[in-house]
């Protein structure tokens, strides 16, 4: 098991992979830490869409924003991971919001999408999370169920490239001290 700050600071978004599989051992270790994922109140208001069909693949990606730098990833990607929130679940309490913020499964939905991805670089495995596309379309695609919506897309293989690390703030550019 690598270094925790090493995995945090080479885990890079990966938008090409080679076309060897995802073994069903790999998806399980993956999907197991998204288990692990602490989320409001433990409500776990996620669902996640395992998508291997070509022909999903490439519905899929035709919901993406032109431009998108994550195009080809998504058929090119042995596994798809959609990651969908049950709505009125995280951050509410007897059915009704408990904060300014509403519905929390945005929230929860990021803290599992790090789970996924940091968990994959553990084992070799790459991946981007997606999230500039037609999330309505997207959802038609897989039959997504009313009360649930679909939010990111997770390409997931074993990567073909090693990307250039993007830069990062400096610590003391983003936190302050006692007071703002
Ligand atoms: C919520 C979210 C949405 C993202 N959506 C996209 C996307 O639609 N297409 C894409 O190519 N990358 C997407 N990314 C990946 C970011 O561009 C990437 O994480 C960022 O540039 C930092 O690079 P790194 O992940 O290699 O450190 C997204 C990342 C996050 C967290």
């Amino acid at each position: 098991m690598a270094d925790f700050m090493e995995l945090v600071r080479t885990r890079r978004s990966i938008r090409k992979f080679t076309e060897e599989e995802v073994t069903s051992e790999q998806l399980n270790t993956v999907l197991e830490a998204a288990r692990w994922t602490p989320s409001w109140a433990n409500t776990q208001c996620w669902e996640i869409i395992s998508v291997t069909r070509q022909d999903l693949k490439e519905s899929l990606q035709q919901t993406l924003v032109k431009g998108n730098p994550a195009s080809k990833a998504l058929v090119q990607a042995p596994v798809v991971l959609v990651l969908c929130g049950r709505l009125k679940t995280a951050g509410y309490y007897k059915g009704e919001v408990t904060t300014k913020f509403g519905d929390w499964f945005l929230f929860d939905l990021g803290l599992v999408s790090q789970s996924i991805c940091l968990a994959a670089h553990s084992i070799g495995l790459g991946s981007v999370i997606v999230g500039l596309f037609d999330h309505d379309g997207a959802a038609r695609v897989l039959d997504v169920p009313e009360g649930n919506e679909l939010v990111a897309l997770i390409p997931l293989g074993h990567p073909a490239q090693e990307p250039k690390t993007p830069e990062r703030r400096s610590i003391e550019d983003f936190t302050h001290s006692e007071t703002w």
